[in-house]
């Protein structure tokens, strides 16, 4: 691994890598030689260790034992294996849980969640902190100065299992986190809306995060200040390991954490704590029998293409740090199947095409103990060879020759984003009328740019983002942003100005940012950008027909929820609706702003919505491929691979094309290509087998055949 891995948040590796998560715990000691060795012959580089293992680092409080992983560090380095050595917060031992009950999480009952599991613990608690840092101290001490740590997950998947907090300290620091905030009763009170209901707080004490109440209702805007609340816990927990660590890391050793889950803010833990993120990538949950509908149909496994596109939004080149590499499956839930032939390679490729550099399958050998016996690693609980472990190789093989084209530190090429912000996920995921809209857009527009072959970017706002961040972009869709601020409408409007498109569905505006409904005309401060006034809106409730909007003769679904609108200030009717009480009226407006375009659109993107406007905008899909079928992804990372002496650079096109499919797929050719793989040359068309991926590198880039 490069030495100078930090560069814009990006991890940042000179080859293609592969790793594996490894437990020495969970063996007989007298098994790791020969787990390395085979490792090391299956093309497995780097190990990632220790993230439950407090107790072999203090068994009892007090008596340190840090040294247990030794043996296993000094064997690794014979080996040749890196380590990724974890902080093991994310399972505290049961002593340490029985002896200070008070750093257990708890619902919003208040009852303790109990030790058996993991995750039970809070952020909040000074005594877990105490106890943290304190063995955090003496694992950095340690295990910073081995030559093979290159690097440091903290905790494991923070919010995974769990993501509320309700244990005594949590009120305490949350009524600490409000107080801060909004300095007096009284501003609280108003920002919160504590009018409605006699909610109105007469002392600081009376106030908490979400309890049990009648219907389970509470206050929608303390609902979003909690959600707030959590991502700064979370964040100040994980800050507080990196900072004990920091003192001891080498100029080369990286500090991350694994994983994306709700109520945490990633755009702020990434800079402000880590130097990148890496994700645990799962594609296979899409064929287990609880799976969630946004996985169905024809998009299944290609479903983590959504995930990836939020982790790059996170840290354009990243890790996986955990990669599914069997069935998955507890004891008591989420039984799936055996990952066909190939498909191990094609989910691998496909988190490869999104922009990681690192993959660690999760895990080496399946354990034939605990509530994971039906979690599958690379191994069976036989350690005999088997399909999966030969499919490693050629996975292998086939990083390696990524390498060799370059393709390291290439970034996933997009021309269009959807955006997102996370006040409105938040205040989204409380809101019945809103929040389900927005999880169907992003959904409609997903499977629409998957299948139209146009690759896009998921852009998570800032506090400091600006229209220059957005210019890379020739379209922005952000599907319902009920809460729109008028600093982020000036971002957009800056970025229409220099020739930008912005479009808008139903229920834009129409909240401020502590969630309040304010007195003024809707869609608030997206009017402008649109010339657009919302005169009417409903739900469409079981009796209303399914709606349509009319744009250019052409029937367009327009479901969900309709703004009716009115176009005002230059504002241009595209389309109008038809059914219901408003048939005829106004259900698309756009409007020019400098160089840009404003769109409007007046209900939900289904998919069939959002590839409408992907034809009607021009909307480009991947350069150099004719005739993709709907089943195969495309995707693109570019990067400069030379600066020629007249300064122009050449830029290496990777392209990936990824069949998620039992059957034969023939993608059409419009330009040369050369195959990373078999190192020939492509023209005209290609072929992909069942779950088969390639990459195709443009040959203007680096040459036919070299
Ligand atoms: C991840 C977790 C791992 C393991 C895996 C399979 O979420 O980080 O520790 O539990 O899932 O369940």
């Amino acid at each position: 691994m490069k030495r100078e891995h930090l560069k814009n948040r990006c991890l940042d590796l000179e080859q293609v890598t592969l790793g594996v998560c490894y437990y020495p715990e969970h063996w007989d000691s007298g098994l790791w030689a020969d787990d390395l060795k085979r490792m090391k012959e299956h093309g497995i580089e780097v190990v990632r260790i220790a993230e439950f293992a407090w107790n072999k680092f203090e068994p009892r409080e007090g008596e340190f034992t840090i040294g247990w992983f030794d043996p296993f560090m000094e064997l690794a380095e014979e080996a040749g294996i890196k380590v990724i050595f974890c902080t093991p917060t994310a399972t505290p031992p049961a002593w340490l849980t029985e002896k200070y009950p008070e750093v257990l999480n708890a619902d919003a009952d208040g009852h303790p969640y109990h030790h058996g599991m993991r995750r039970h613990y809070n952020y909040t608690s000074s005594k877990y902190w105490e106890l943290s840092r304190r063995l955090i101290q003496k694992l950095a001490v340690h295990y910073c100065g081995y030559s093979n740590v290159i690097g440091w997950q903290l905790d494991n998947e923070i919010n995974c299992e769990i993501c509320e907090f309700y244990a005594p300290s949590d009120h305490k620091a949350f009524r600490q986190y409000v107080k801060e905030k909004y300095k007096t009763l009284d501003q609280f009170n108003e920002k919160m809306g504590t009018v409605f209901w006699n909610q109105t707080y007469s002392d600081w004490d009376e106030i908490f995060l979400r309890r049990h109440t009648p219907g389970n209702l509470n206050n929608p805007h303390m609902q979003l200040e909690g959600k707030r609340f959590i991502s700064h816990a979370a964040i100040s927990f994980l800050k507080m390991q990196a900072d004990t660590i920091r003192p001891y890391l080498r100029g080369d050793q990286f500090i991350t954490t694994n994983g994306i889950f709700p109520n945490l803010d990633y755009q702020k833990l990434v800079p402000d704590v880590l130097d990148f993120i890496t994700y645990d990538n799962y594609p296979n949950f899409s064929f287990s029998m609880d799976a969630n509908p946004r996985r169905e149909g024809n998009m299944r496994d290609r479903n983590s293409s959504f995930n990836l596109a939020r982790v790059r939004s996170i840290s354009p080149v990243f890790g996986i740090m955990e990669q599914q590499s069997g069935p998955g499956g507890w004891n008591m839930r989420m039984n799936q199947p055996m990952p066909k032939p190939g498909q191990m390679r094609l989910w691998t490729m496909q988190a490869i095409a999104h922009g990681a550099d690192y993959v660690g399958y999760f895990r080496w050998r399946t354990c034939g103990v605990g509530t994971e016996i039906y979690w599958h690693g690379l191994n069976d609980y036989s350690n005999e060879p088997n399909r999966r472990l030969e499919e490693l190789k050629q996975i292998h093989e086939d990083t390696q020759k990524l390498s060799k084209a370059g393709l390291a530190g290439a970034r996933y090429a997009a021309e269009y984003a959807i955006l997102r912000d996370y006040d409105n996920d938040w205040d989204g995921a409380e809101d019945k009328m809103y929040g389900p809209l927005e999880e169907k857009s992003l959904d409609g527009w997903f499977r629409a740019f998957q299948k139209e072959h146009v690759p896009f970017d998921f852009f998570y706002w800032r506090d400091d983002t600006e229209a220059e961040d957005l210019k890379a972009y020739r379209a922005l869709i952000y599907p319902h942003p009920a809460i729109l601020t008028q600093h982020r409408a000036q971002v957009l409007q800056e970025y229409m100005e220099a020739g930008g498109t912005v479009i808008f569905g139903s229920r834009t505006g129409y909240k401020d940012e502590y969630g309040r409904c304010p007195m003024r005309p809707m869609p608030g401060f997206a009017k402008e950008l649109c010339g657009v006034r919302v005169t009417d809106y409903t739900l469409l409730g079981p009796d209303d027909d399914p709606e349509y909007a009319i744009w250019d003769g052409e029937e367009i679904p327009a479901p969900w929820f309709n703004d009716i609108l009115e176009p005002e200030d230059g504002g241009e009717v595209l389309a109008v609706f038809c059914g219901n009480y408003y048939d005829g009226q106004p259900a698309l407006i756009r409007k020019n702003t400098g160089k840009g375009w404003g769109y409007y659109f007046g209900g939900g993107f289904d998919e069939h919505t959002a590839r409408t406007f992907i034809r009607k905008l021009n909307m480009k899909a991947v350069e150099g491929l004719a005739d993709v079928p709907e089943d195969v992804e495309a995707a693109v990372r570019e990067k400069t691979v030379m600066i020629k002496e007249d300064g122009t650079e050449v830029i290496g096109r990777y392209v990936f094309l990824l069949n998620y499919t039992k059957k034969e797929q023939t993608v059409t050719l419009t330009a040369p290509f050369t195959n990373v793989f078999t190192n020939e040359c492509v023209e005209g068309s290609v072929e992909l087998p069942p779950y088969g991926a390639v990459c195709l590198v443009h040959t203007l880039s680096v040459g036919c055949g070299e």
